[in-house]
């Protein structure tokens, strides 16, 4: 007979007892409408309010992970934050913070007075991460800094503390705009952070593929249902232009071509449906990879480049965000 590995208890004693307690019309006993649970309001519940000094919070979001919501969160920050826009960006993942790496930024933030943290600052643009505050790895003997191999896995109850202390613990200063990169998904943290913190428009980020829309449109749900406005979606890695002859190929089914999804299929298609603009698209483009890796994101790395097209596509969009939340775009 099977034991469970963790108590030891035969398997299938483990399953008997399950299916004779069961009493819900599902296995986990959720609510099969997928609405958020609602909570009573009692004393000692966050209220929803604004965050200190920031006039505009904009979350880049998408159910589906590894889409690029945080390209597009640090491309689009910086193309505010380099035409002298106020802006913070702030890295709602508490377990993969990518904004570190991003923006090549390292160490421990100071206190200010208040006790609150003080964000780290490049290329014009401040930022704050749960990367920031983790030990640092120390050089190896080559002067190397190897990747940490430290775990961050918390339980529900940490993570919500750490969310709150970036939401309500940082002294961004004036800002005009803070734009959040949000982990994937649409639970705790999506949750903690609507229940807290006011959001003036959200932005959704797909791949063309059917896998990653059907995720995003999870995510628009999402955001419809916590009545944050929904700015737009964007199409990251929707085509590849070869560097050598220019052509543009769809590596990924765009749910319009011979993959026969029909007109009722991909981004655009959806995007008419769910009523939502639509704000561009991205190319798949090495490049745009290699500068994120190296910190120095696309629309800084390009900024002298002449006519750069991937540069331009996260200007085009940032542009069409500036204008939907009210910011001067000179
Ligand atoms: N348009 C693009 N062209 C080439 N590479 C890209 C593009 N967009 C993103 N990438 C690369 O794809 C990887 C995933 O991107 P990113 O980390 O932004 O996704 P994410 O949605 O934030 O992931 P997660 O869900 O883990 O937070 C990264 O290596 C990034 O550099
Ligand atoms: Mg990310």
């Amino acid at each position: 007979m099977f034991h469970s590995p963790v108590s030891g208890v035969p398997i299938r004693r483990l399953f008997s007892t399950t299916s004779r307690t069961l009493s819900h019309d599902n296995p986990l006993g959720l609510p099969k409408s997928g609405t958020p649970p609602t909570f009573r309001s009692r004393r000692g519940m966050p209220e929803k309010r604004k965050i200190r000094d920031v006039k505009k919070v904009v979350a880049v979001s998408s159910a589906k992970g590894g889409v690029g919501k945080s390209t597009v969160a640090v491309n689009l920050a910086l193309s505010f934050a380099r035409r002298g826009i106020r802006t913070g960006l702030l890295d709602a993942d508490i377990f993969g913070p990518s904004v570190p790496t991003l923006l090549n930024l390292s160490g421990e933030p100071r206190l200010d007075e208040n006790n609150c943290l003080v964000p780290l600052t490049n290329y014009g643009l401040k930022s704050m991460s749960m990367g920031y505050l983790l030990p640092q790895t120390q050089a190896d003997s080559t002067g190397e800094v190897p990747m940490d191999t430290t775990p961050i896995s918390w339980r529900g109850l940490m993570v919500t503390k750490a969310m709150h202390q970036l939401l309500h613990s940082v002294s961004w200063g004036p800002l005009d705009v803070l734009i959040m990169d949000l982990p994937p998904g649409t639970g705790d943290v999506q949750l903690t952070i609507n229940q807290e913190i006011v959001i003036d428009g959200s932005v959704i980020v797909t791949t063309p593929q059917d896998i990653a829309l059907r995720d995003a449109v999870r995510g628009f749900g999402m955001f419809k249902r916590m009545e944050v406005p929904v700015l737009g979606m964007v199409r990251n890695m929707a085509y590849f232009a070869c560097p050598n002859c220019g052509h543009e190929t769809k590596i990924f089914s765009h749910g319009d071509g011979d993959h026969c999804h029909g007109e009722e299929s991909g981004v655009l298609a959806q995007c008419k449906r769910l009523g939502v603009d639509f704000l561009g698209d991205i190319p798949l483009d090495a490049k745009v990879c290699e500068d994120a890796d190296r910190g120095m994101p696309t629309v800084v790395a390009e900024e002298s480049v002449e006519r750069s097209a991937r540069r331009q596509a996260f200007l085009n969009i940032a542009e069409q965000v500036a204008h939907k939340i009210g910011l001067d775009w000179k």
